[in-house]
């Protein structure tokens, strides 16, 4: 009793000074269980990292100048491609790569309840997102002669339910000591004015830290200090949400190796000079992925001599780390990104209201501003009708539908 006296007073005291103090507004009515959880999580809180994520959010905005970056082109690519290839086996054969996936996110704006892995998008038969994953894995595993590990993340919301969705469907016939899983952070989400937002009385809203949180959560699984037991030298860094991926691009990694690369970014050409997705460019003399938002219209239509746009290529979350690198590389220096999203919340008579139009934040980290932290990147432009299906929304551009027209196109039976 004492104990939770203290730390009711403890949490109140950290509330007060950090002017959060409406999450204590239904803990008198709480049950003693759920008034103890909640008293927990919201001592669990960093809430100076939340609110210094608040303030760089504003100092991060602004014009920033910008300059166009070398690209290795498909027709480079192309004509050298075999002997990329081997370089790229070769290294996998010798137990060097890993894949890591990233399947944190909460899918919002499709809707989902559970995580996009577990999407079947296959018409005649299922077929799993995850099941992709894991198939292409198999065959780059058939061509090297040896396992590869695939380590997923995930969130809490998710972590339990695809573990038994991959028992259920026996790990997709690939070795289960191969595939772990591993979770990431979640944190509070936030109202336009900062305060944090309640999804129950006795529940702080949470929702998953950014895909920038991959090496940290990485890190404290323990499975970096596995990684290097198995003397692995590059992560192979992809999303669940794009069916074309090339896992483990032989061709890619070669050409990485062959320029003594300490990243690789795999880009695709962009589709108009306006189109939604984050640029690859130069910004003080380094690597930098420039957010479309953030692009000024003399940037998006700017030309060089050839007449080609300057910033004309888009990343897409295929990235092969140098894992020793990532030694010298402080994740938590990351910028945070405030997206704008809709979020629940219990109102003054302790509804819970589901908002029509965005309401508040949740604070991300995102593996694109790692390139910025790196000083030797090869940026590897892939054919975007071969390599890019992404799944975003539940309908039109960037959907299961977008998705699986690109798939028939490439081959696939669904
Ligand atoms: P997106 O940023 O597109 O997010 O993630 P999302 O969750 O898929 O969809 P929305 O924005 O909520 O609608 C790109 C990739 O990064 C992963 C996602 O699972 C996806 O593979 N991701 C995203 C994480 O692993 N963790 C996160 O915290 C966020």
């Amino acid at each position: 009793m004492r104990d939770e006296r203290n730390l009711y007073q403890c949490v109140w005291n950290k509330l007060r000074e950090h002017n959060q103090l409406q999450l204590l507004k239904w803990y008198a009515s709480l049950g003693e269980k759920e008034k103890q959880t909640l008293l927990l999580q919201l001592n669990e809180i960093d809430y100076t990292n939340l609110e210094q994520a608040f303030d760089r959010q504003e100092k991060q905005q602004g014009n920033l100048s910008i300059e166009p970056i070398d690209v290795l082109k498909l027709e480079e690519i192309t004509r050298n491609k075999e002997k990329l290839q081997k370089l790229g086996i070769n290294e996998i054969s010798r137990g060097h790569v890993a894949v890591v996936l990233l399947a944190g996110g909460q899918g919002t704006r499709m809707g989902l309840d559970g995580s996009k892995g577990m999407l079947d998008i296959g018409l005649e038969k299922p077929l799993y997102l995850f099941e992709i994953v894991v198939r292409k894995l198999r065959k780059t595993a058939d061509l090297a002669g040896c396992y590869i590990d695939l380590y997923i993340m995930l969130n809490e919301r998710d972590a339990e339910s695809v573990k038994e969705f991959f028992e259920k469907h026996d790990y997709f016939e690939y070795p289960r000591e191969n595939i772990l899983f591993f979770r990431q952070k979640m944190y509070p989400k936030l109202f336009f004015d900062g305060k944090i937002a309640l999804e129950q009385k006795g529940q702080v809203a949470m929702a998953p830290g950014g895909n920038g949180a991959w090496f940290e959560a990485l890190e404290q699984s323990h499975f970096v200090e596995r990684m290097r037991k198995k003397h692995i030298k590059w992560i192979n860094l992809v999303s669940v949400d794009n069916p074309l991926y090339n896992i483990i691009d032989t061709a890619f990694l070669g050409a990485l190796i062959k320029q003594d690369g300490q990243l690789g970014v795999q880009v695709v050409e962009k589709s108009s000079p306006y189109e939604k997705v984050g640029v690859i460019c130069k910004k003080e003399g380094k690597p930098y992925v420039k957010e479309y938002y953030e692009m000024s219209r003399e940037e998006q239509e700017a030309v060089n001599e050839q007449n080609e746009l300057c910033y004309r290529y888009g990343v897409i979350l295929n990235y092969m780390f140098d894992l020793n690198e990532m030694e010298n590389i402080h994740t938590v220096d990351l910028p945070v990104h405030l997206a704008v999203k809709k979020i629940p919340f219990i109102d003054q008579r302790g509804k819970t209201v589901f908002p029509e139009q965005e309401n508040g934040y949740i604070a991300e980290r995102l593996a694109l501003d790692m390139i910025h932290l790196f000083e030797r990147v090869l940026v590897y432009e892939v054919d975007r009708k071969k390599d890019f299906a992404p799944i975003k929304n539940r309908v039109g551009e960037d959907s299961i539908e977008s998705a699986r027209k690109l798939l028939v196109e490439n081959g696939y039976v669904l």
